[in-house]
């Protein structure tokens, strides 16, 4: 049996909105992309998002509207893809890492206070694998001490804990529509915010800091733009939109379809020796992102060859990004300083998990894993 590491479900719908796209005058930002916009806000419960090119491209731009860059501090979590801390420094910004939670994976909201500094402008939480970080406890340390609040949601689309939303307490949440999200166009994102001031200059900041894009020039009469700041290119095209937008009617039945086979795979390796999983916290709806699982960290590596030699596509999310190459030299990390995510980038192991997952998939998945482990 072959099980890949991921499938999207792009579908009939899809195809037709981009052959409809394909057939229009604009391919790049336009219509498309509004109409995205609006329907997502709308799914959200916030009144603006902002469509991007990618997570890394929104955290970026999140960060210098929020005003933060050369000699501010953003905190975030060591337990992460390397974006989330790239996006600081791309701001000009400096990234203090915080250990997380060991049953989680999210930011200890309990240790972040200790890290608070004179040059402490925001904090970055990311919610692992799905998971909303510890929101309320971080607004109420970020109100304190008159932190901004930027949000790396690019596994959280669907998040809800303690009845607050994924962007419902941040000043802005980035989304990713990467080739593996719940949500995707390959490569694609996008930023909630609460503020018509936030998302006028996002919308700005993503086209260069022009006034005017594209498609508002073409529909008027014929009128200059002007440039007021320096931006970045990053606007999402109307080819990504229309991939986007009718998967927005699928989030929640394939949030059940992922919920099924998460019980399926828990209820497949209960029990199973030297296994064990990250903890969803009660009153917390999982975004359900990846399914990661632990294993005895000196078997790491051979048991994912193991599995791939039985046809299982599998990752690593993630080692940790204060022990890779350029954080240690670059900023004096090492081995010891963040035990947690140490400890967790260590042992963790994603599987094969996406909403057309079959199963029996799921069976010969855990069995595979077992059977692995016992022959180790
Ligand atoms: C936690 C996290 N943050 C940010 C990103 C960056 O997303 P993008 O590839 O859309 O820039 C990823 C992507 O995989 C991620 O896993």
């Amino acid at each position: 049996m072959k099980v890949d590491f991921f499938r999207h479900n792009i579908t009939a719908a899809e195809r037709k909105e981009l052959d409809q796209t394909l057939r229009g005058l604009f391919i790049s930002t336009g219509d498309k992309v509004a109409e995205f916009e609006k329907r997502f806000a709308e799914y959200l419960h916030v009144p603006y998002t902002v469509g991007v090119t990618s997570a890394t491209a929104g955290l970026h731009l999140a960060i210098e509207a929020l005003g933060i860059g050369k000699g501010d501090e953003v905190i975030t979590t060591p337990m992460t893809f390397i974006a989330s801390a790239n996006a600081i420094l791309h701001a000009g910004a400096t990234p203090r890492l915080v250990d997380v939670e060991p049953d989680t994976g999210n930011i200890d909201a309990a240790r972040i206070e200790k890290a608070i500094t004179k040059r402490t402008k925001a904090i970055l939480p990311v919610h692992l694998y799905g998971q909303l970080c510890d929101m309320r406890a971080i607004h109420s340390i970020a109100r304190a001490h008159k932190l901004k609040i930027v949000e790396d949601a690019a596994h959280a689309v669907e998040a809800v804990r303690d009845g607050v939303r994924v962007g419902e307490l941040g000043d802005a949440a980035a989304f990713s529509f990467y080739a593996t999200k719940n949500m995707t166009s390959g490569e694609g994102g996008a930023i909630s915010v609460h503020t018509e001031r936030l998302n006028t200059s996002l919308r700005q900041a993503r086209t260069h800091g022009m006034s005017r894009d594209a498609a508002e020039r073409y529909q008027r009469r014929f009128s200059h733009y002007d440039m007021k700041f320096l931006g970045w290119k990053y606007n999402m095209s109307n080819i990504q939109a229309a991939l986007l937008t009718p998967q927005i009617a699928r989030i929640e039945s394939n949030l059940a379809l992922r919920h099924k086979l998460y019980d399926l795979y828990k209820k497949e390796l209960a029990g199973a020796p030297g296994i064990g999983f990250p903890v969803i916290r009660p009153k917390s709806r999982s975004a359900l992102h990846l399914f990661t699982a632990w294993v005895p960290p000196r078997r790491r590596d051979r048991i994912l060859w193991g599995l791939e030699e039985k046809g299982i596509g599998v990752a690593v999310n993630f080692r940790p990004l204060h022990l890779m190459t350029f954080y240690r030299k670059n900023f004096g990390f090492k081995r010891g300083m963040f035990p947690n995510a140490e400890a967790l980038g260590d042992k963790v192991i994603t599987l094969p998990f996406y909403p057309s997952l079959k199963p029996a998939q799921v069976r010969y998945v855990a069995q595979s894993l077992k059977d692995i482990l016992a022959a180790l």
